[in-house]
């Protein structure tokens, strides 16, 4: 899961011999799809040329008060942040942040934002010691900035200790983490994805076209935020999630069975699963034969996983997806009602959208609430969902109601 897809990153320099390292800090954040701004301190364009952040960030960087154009830059960049990660932070800018000092531009944004701040300490091991520095940096925490580093080893002055700069890669992933919004922590997922295969004879099929990308990229949002998250999916050609425990079935029948076997303790199940409607009456246990003429295959109803879910007694809070035609609002409603669950996730299909594609667009809809998610990656889409989903899932733990009220009241 690429939690740093369109995040907003400002990237602090300070002076220091790793600022080159943060060069290509910035160049794996752009890779992760995020937006990246750089302000560099005085002392940091000593090392670096703001000419190199500024094509590897495709964005203008800035250095001193001189380029704050409108004299109102700084405050537009402290709002735009998502995060402000200062990589390299010298002693100097430490003691500055620690110290709530404006002189800088890079310090100025960083008391005018409300962003998650994370430093990336890089120095003389000396001066890492010290106790000016130490003290600093237990300001900093105690205000929740989250403190990278440093490595230890041997440094441009010749000593080896503590002071080296953490990997870009281990600052990237640090970026990253500190997106996972934790949101789910404690609770059990159960998710179910893909399309499903009913047997007409041991070499046939019916089936669908689902690829099952939007389950999987919800199964990485929720395990994401922290829940605990168990698959159940059918064929597909993609990997499980890492931190996810898949189980493949096949047919409805199977991931029916795969998931009233999980169900018990689950907080919340999702059903993004493509489940064949009908299956076939009786399937041929050897190879059908090319015969004369037409032939008609007999279905019948297959079992809905969403439904009985929300049936049992002890259900998990039930979300589930509706892919359709035609006036998706209504639809997504009589569906919601229909199948007794607190969400639907509705999407229309066809115009580039819906199965096995990578973008989608999703209409959420719930008792007394709505929300469009714009077209947007699966990845993306999925994490807007989880969020959403955590949001009801909060509140409805602290109210009685259940989507069986709901129908009883529209009734
Ligand atoms: N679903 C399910 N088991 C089925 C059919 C559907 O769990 N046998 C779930 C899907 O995973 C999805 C939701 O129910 O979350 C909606 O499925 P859909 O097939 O669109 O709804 P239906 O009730 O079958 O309505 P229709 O096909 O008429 O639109």
């Amino acid at each position: 899961m690429n939690l740093l897809d369109g995040k907003r990153v400002l990237l602090g320099v300070s002076g220091g011999i790793a600022a080159y390292k943060s060069a290509e800090l910035v160049r794996l954040l752009r890779a992760a799809g995020a937006l990246v701004r750089v302000v560099m301190t005085p002392a940091a364009s000593g090392f670096v040329t703001a000419r190199t952040f500024q094509a590897l960030s495709g964005e203008v960087v800035r250095c001193d008060w001189s380029d704050d154009r409108t004299g109102m830059d700084h405050i537009e960049l402290a709002r735009w942040a998502e995060r402000i990660l200062v990589a390299p932070a010298s002693a100097d800018t430490l003691a500055c942040l620690a110290h709530g000092r404006a002189d800088t531009l890079l310090a100025a944004i960083c008391l005018a934002s409300e962003a998650p701040l994370l430093v990336a300490p890089a120095m003389n091991q000396a001066m890492w010691r010290h106790a000016a520095t130490r003290d600093n940096l237990a300001c900093l925490q105690r205000r929740g900035v989250q403190v990278c580093g440093p490595d230890t080893g041997e440094q441009a002055c010749g000593e080896v200790g503590p002071g080296r700069m953490q990997a870009p890669e281990m600052l990237l992933q640090a970026l990253s983490d500190s997106f996972a919004s934790g949101r789910l922590a404690g609770l059990k997922l159960v998710i179910t994805a893909g399309p499903t295969r009913e047997a007409v004879d041991p070499v046939r099929f019916l089936g669908n076209r689902s690829s099952g990308k939007m389950g999987y990229a919800v199964a990485r949002a929720a395990r994401d935020a922290g829940a605990r998250v168990e698959l159940v999916s059918g064929p597909v050609a993609l990997a499980a999630p890492e931190g996810v425990e898949r189980v493949l079935v096949e047919s409805g029948q199977e991931m029916l069975d795969a998931v009233l076997a999980r169900i018990t303790a689950c907080d919340i199940f999702i059903a993004a699963a493509a489940v064949a409607d009908y299956r076939p009456v009786a399937p041929a246990a050897q190879k059908i034969k090319k015969q004369a003429g037409e032939w008609t295959l007999q279905l019948e109803p297959a079992p809905d996983i969403l439904a009985t879910v929300a049936a049992l007694e002890n259900r998990p809070w039930c979300v589930g997806f509706a892919a359709e035609t035609e006036q998706l609002e209504l639809h997504a409603r009589k569906k919601r009602m229909h199948k007794g669950v607190e969400m639907i996730a509705a999407n229309l299909v066809g115009d580039g959208l819906g199965f096995d594609t990578d973008d989608n667009e999703l209409l959420l809809v719930w008792e007394g609430g709505e929300r469009h998610l714009a077209r947007a990656p699966k990845s993306r889409l999925a994490v807007q969902l989880v969020e959403q989903i955590a949001d009801l899932y909060s509140h409805s733990m602290t109210t009685d109601e259940t989507p069986a009220d709901d129908a009883k009241h529209s009734a």
